[in-house]
């Protein structure tokens, strides 16, 4: 396979494991350019690209922004905070004030699940989810799965528990689609209100002991309570979610084997996880991030062939 099967990348639901592999093997190629002397190259001179967050992000904004420029294309970033979306105008207006500047591109980032998708049946150019609402972030899982491959040799066949709050999380969804898809086994993890009611049918394992997820998983993906995303109190309080889903040193140290630490950020030390575990030898976090440059590259470098065809 030498191209992508998709013109946008809009949920991991969408892709296809050869198109994964094909991502992957291209941010082996940005992984080593990234680490260069020179971390540029001039691939993309010809393509502009739009980054729209309508909501609040560090690290995904600056991984896709830094993406780009490594890849020499033009990039205009908006963020809705600034912009004169709180004047009344509608998303597809917009997007197309910002293409008719002659942008190839839309990165965006939007509190409405599905808002990627509603945008590429309105616009023409290439969509990438950068996170919409609970239900996808693409580039995380993408990313996620790339380290796992790189620090395990392959996803295929491993143990994953996925930790937390995941009836709000995007991450979560994308990555037990990202997941599977590579044949690796899937666990959620976290008190009984914070999973949805029908996550079994999506073929994952459900527990909500942390020990005996920690006891049966090789990588233990820790996931950030998603306040904002409350309107009601899920767990009586942080120190009682603490005690039951913290992955703490103590519990680390108590298991067998040493199994592979990972989170997406923003990290709410001393609440999911704690900073002695989080800043240990066993967590590969900050090589997620490194990562996600490097995979960010591949998405947006396949993605801007299909464009130029
Ligand atoms: N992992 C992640 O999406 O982080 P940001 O919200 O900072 O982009």
């Amino acid at each position: 396979m030498s191209e992508l099967s998709v013109n946008h990348l809009l949920g991991i639901k969408y892709l296809k494991r050869e198109d994964i592999n094909l991502i992957f093997e291209t941010a082996d190629h940005f992984k080593e350019v990234i680490n260069r002397p020179i971390k540029k190259v001039p691939s993309l001179r010809d393509v502009t690209i739009a980054n729209l967050f309508f909501e609040n992000s560090t690290r995904t904004k600056l991984s896709f922004e830094l993406a780009e420029k490594r890849l020499s294309a033009d990039v205009i970033n908006f963020s809705a905070s600034q912009s004169s979306v709180k004047k009344g105008e509608t998303l597809i207006d917009t997007v197309n004030n910002i293409l008719s500047m002659k942008v190839d591109m839309v990165v965006m980032r939007h509190p409405n699940p599905g808002a990627g998708v509603f945008l590429s049946n309105h616009v023409k150019a290439s969509i990438i989810n950068a996170g919409d609402g609970a239900h996808e972030h693409p580039t995380q899982a993408l990313l996620d799965s790339y380290s796992i491959r790189e620090k395990l040799g392959e996803v295929a066949g491993k143990k994953v528990v996925i930790v937390g709050d995941i009836l709000h999380s995007r991450v979560a969804l994308s990555n037990i689609f990202a997941l599977q898809l590579q044949g690796a086994e899937v666990m959620v993890c976290g008190p009984k209100t914070l999973l949805p009611k029908h996550i079994a049918s999506l073929g994952v394992k459900v527990e909500t002991n942390l020990r005996k997820a920690l006891e049966w998983c090789d990588v233990a993906n820790m996931l950030r309570v998603q306040n904002e995303r409350m309107d009601i109190s899920y767990f009586p309080s942080t120190r009682e979610y603490a005690q039951q889903f913290q992955l703490n040193k103590n519990l680390l140290e108590s298991l067998d084997k040493e199994i592979t630490i990972m989170h997406p950020g923003p990290i709410n030390r001393g609440v999911e996880i704690t900073s002695d575990v989080a800043d240990s030898g066993q967590a590969i976090i900050l090589d997620q991030v490194e990562n996600g440059v490097a995979v960010r590259m591949a998405v947006i470098y396949l993605l801007a062939s299909k464009i130029k065809q």
